[in-house]
């Protein structure tokens, strides 16, 4: 079970995650934080975290798994100080505190835009972000599921050959408390400086910076070479007749890769 006292204590934040909501089992910590909110028992920064997320979302609609007391579940209420055009960064900005907070843990990671966590193409983690614009500007929901202490055989048999863990990937089990505290460290480091610094870091930690990748237009399945992201964090994929901006859904490598 997570210890709220040994969170608390890795903490180096000022806002995030100052307050911590701990939920034994829920359905969505994303809709949690969004259900705190209308019952104005939320302000920027808190948290929500579970030991058992029983009905986690995706992107694109689809499901996420999270292995009970095992993964590290939860969201993070933000209130940034940006245009609408600008959430993009924030998607990057997760990815890349996610990637920098692993190595506190001995794990190397990378990213596939937008923000997919990989270790060798296999998926150790996700970023799920939700807005809403308010008259003061975007209320901004980030959600977070990183596979931290699952063999493989925790993960569904339709995903064992698409996903890693920091358990499996170093050998050892990693301790959440310790991760959580150094994503939102990281998070908060980001948000509060630069963001234009965000698509340059990202692109750091990109793995497939220059590859052949499928992406989608209008509807359209196309094929083109990663060329980058722009200021906004767009992807940006060139063909052979020109570049594509990608402002949604996801980007797979070309050979068949866990989605
Ligand atoms: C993805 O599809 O890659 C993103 C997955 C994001 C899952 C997290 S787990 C915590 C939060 N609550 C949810 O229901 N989803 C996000």
């Amino acid at each position: 079970m997570l210890q709220l006292e040994r969170i608390e204590s890795l903490l180096t934040t000022r806002e995030l995650g100052r307050n911590i909501s701990y939920y034994p089992f829920t359905d969505s910590t994303n809709d949690d934080i969004w259900e705190l909110l209308e019952q104005g028992l939320a302000e920027e920064g808190q948290v929500v975290v579970t030991d058992d997320q029983r009905y986690g979302r995706g992107r694109k609609g689809r499901r996420w798994f999270s292995a009970p007391e095992k993964a590290l579940t939860f969201s993070v209420l933000l209130l940034p100080d940006i245009r609408i055009s600008q959430l993009g960064l924030i998607s990057l900005g997760a990815g890349v505190a996610l990637v920098d907070a692993l190595k506190a843990v001995d794990v190397t990671a990378g990213l596939k835009w937008p923000n997919d966590i990989l270790t060798d193409r296999h998926k150790l983690g996700g970023v799920l972000i939700e807005s809403r614009l308010a008259d003061e500007g975007p209320i901004v929901v980030v959600g977070i599921g990183l596979n931290v202490n699952e063999e493989v055989e925790d993960f569904p048999k339709d995903l064992r050959s698409k996903v890693t863990s920091v358990n499996i990937e170093r050998g050892e089990p990693g301790e959440r408390e310790l991760v959580l505290a150094k994503i939102l460290g990281r998070l908060e480091e980001l948000l509060s400086g630069d963001l234009n610094a965000v698509p340059r870091l990202w692109l750091e930690r990109c793995q497939h910076l220059g590859e052949m990748v499928n992406f989608s237009h209008r509807g359209e399945t196309m094929q083109g070479k990663f060329t980058g992201v722009d200021d906004d964090g767009h992807g940006l994929v060139k063909t052979s007749g020109q570049t594509y901006v990608v402002t949604a859904g996801d980007l797979d490598w070309l050979e068949a890769q866990p989605g």
